[in-house]
């Protein structure tokens, strides 16, 4: 699928950036990616565990069909600089507050997303080309809804303005440790 062919964008003139599908390789560079992520970065974005051992599994047990898993590297492939995951459907816990929002999540038609930028490349540009690549796919794929896996913390300015600004909205809020809001963009 041609949406999911890698592509090199560019943050400045001198800087190419790859962004393509995680592959089986891709194990250290992604425990070294995660490892490098500061404690309010990570505080944000915990899809799923990071431990040498799941980050080994999931590369070696890649299903794009269920779970498409961009990274963003530097132009050598030696570094993980971002790393995006779009769920088909969603986790089980999300669905649920979905349903009772009135809004039935089904695996072919909804992707629920999970973004992540390393904090120096953080508001450089980086975090759009992704939301661009992610809609494409999405598209390609027939999904008609995006939401947010995990809804984002009401603290999380900067990720609250960056989903608004490609048209999520606000569908209601939830209570863990920390107030969050469930945000959904239709296709
Ligand atoms: C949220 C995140 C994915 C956004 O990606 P990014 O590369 O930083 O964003 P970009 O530089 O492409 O900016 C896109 C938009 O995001 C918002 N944004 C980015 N940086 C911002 C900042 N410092 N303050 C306020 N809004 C900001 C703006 O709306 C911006 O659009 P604009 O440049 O036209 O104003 C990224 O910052 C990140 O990974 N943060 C930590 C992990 C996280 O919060 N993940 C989301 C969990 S729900």
């Amino acid at each position: 699928m041609e949406a999911l062919a890698p592509e090199t964008i560019h943050l400045s003139p001198d800087e190419p950036i790859v962004i393509r599908l995680l592959d089986s390789t891709d194990a250290p560079k992604l425990t070294g990616y995660f490892k490098g992520l500061s404690a309010e970065t990570r505080s944000y974005f915990a899809p799923h565990s990071f431990v040498e051992e799941t980050v080994r599994h999931i590369c070696k047990t890649l299903n794009p069909a269920e779970i498409v898993r961009l990274v963003a590297t530097s132009a050598d492939n030696q570094t993980i600089v971002a790393y995006v995951l779009l769920l088909s459907g969603a986790t089980p816990s999300d669905a649920a507050r979905f349903q009772t929002l009135g809004i039935p999540i089904h695996a072919e038609t909804d992707f629920s997303i999970a973004p992540s930028i390393a904090d120096v490349y953080q508001s450089r540009g980086l975090g759009s080309h992704l939301m661009k690549k992610a809609l494409t796919i999405a598209r390609a794929m027939n999904k008609q809804r995006i939401i947010l896996w995990g809804g984002v913390q009401t603290r999380n300015v900067r990720a609250h303005r960056y989903y608004q600004k490609y048209g999520f909205v606000e569908v209601g809020q939830f209570e863990n440790e920390v107030l969050n809001y469930d945000m959904y963009l239709t296709l």
